[in-house]
């Protein structure tokens, strides 16, 4: 039988293997990593950094900037496995923690993460911004990237039958996984609850047609979005989410990466100052 400790390496190793073969917008393309060295280096004076999550991308960047840097993040095997993903070597200050509820002793001139607020539910995100603001300086800032909805919602609403139907026509289309996620993201909008993607949901809709011979067994390799069905994402318009921003925090500047189009309607970059 597998030892507690290797079966945990092999977990890691298994999550460092899927982050190195995803890609943006899903972890931080070189131009999101060149936004976050400019907004520094025009908005940070001093040296100490937060990074929320463990994203090794970012710590990089933090590493190049001779910061001292601080990782709160609750899973340790996420954290093994994204350390070994790093380029640079610096010492880091861990900390295996929830954002929710860790205390720490220090505060910060800058507080960063990846896509935080869509790994949490619409109830925790007051709490977490009041966390955040207890972690940061005065006059600290919060560089908080989050996958929203930045277009008007009856231009993309979808539905499941449109997604076939186009998936029929032009097959190639989905068998990119971000265009699959650009119009998967699109339908939820119409059939989300509590503002959560729920996957399972979608992945469910497939798997009854497939048993009813409605899509092919092809058409469903095609339309499956090969996330299990736990995960869950929560995925605010742009509007909702400046809505909670509001109460807590100035937005100072908003950006979003040119590269790639999903970016521009599904993704923004808020730096963001305490009120
Ligand atoms: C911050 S995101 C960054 C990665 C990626 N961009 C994404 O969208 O998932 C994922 C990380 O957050 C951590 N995490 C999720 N919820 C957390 C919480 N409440 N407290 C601390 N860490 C959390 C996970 O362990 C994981 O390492």
């Amino acid at each position: 039988m597998k030892s507690w400790a290797k079966s945990k390496k092999s977990e890691w190793k298994k999550l460092a293997k899927t982050w190195a073969a995803l890609k943006p917008p899903w972890k931080p393309s070189n131009e999101r990593i060149k936004i976050y060295h400019e907004i520094i280096k025009k908005h940070v004076k001093r040296k100490e950094a937060l990074l929320l999550g463990a994203t090794p991308e970012i710590r990089d960047l933090l590493a190049k900037l001779k910061m001292k840097v601080t990782i709160l993040d609750i899973s340790p095997s996420m954290i093994r496995a994204m350390t070994s993903l790093k380029k640079k070597k610096n010492e880091e200050n861990i900390v295996i923690g929830n954002w929710l509820t860790t205390k720490l002793d220090k505060k910060y001139n800058l507080v960063i993460g990846d896509s935080v607020v869509n790994n949490l539910s619409l109830k925790q995100v007051n709490r977490f911004f009041q966390q955040v603001k207890g972690f940061l300086k005065d006059d600290g800032i919060f560089i908080c990237q989050i996958a929203v909805i930045a277009k008007p919602l009856e231009k993309i609403s979808i539905s499941t039958d449109d997604i076939i139907e186009k998936a029929r026509k032009r097959p190639a289309y989905y068998k990119s996984y971000v265009n699959r996620a650009y119009d998967y993201c699109q339908w939820s909008v119409l059939h989300r609850r509590n503002k959560i993607i729920n996957w399972g949901e979608l992945n469910e809709i497939y798997r009854h047609k497939l048993k009813n011979k409605e899509i092919s067994k092809k058409e469903f390799k095609l339309l499956d979005f090969n996330l299990p069905d736990d995960v869950r994402m929560l995925f605010l318009t742009k509007q909702e989410f400046e809505k909670m921003i509001n109460p807590f925090w100035n937005i100072i500047e908003e950006k979003y990466e040119k590269e790639h189009k999903v970016s521009k309607d599904f993704y923004r970059i808020y730096i963001l100052k305490p009120r």
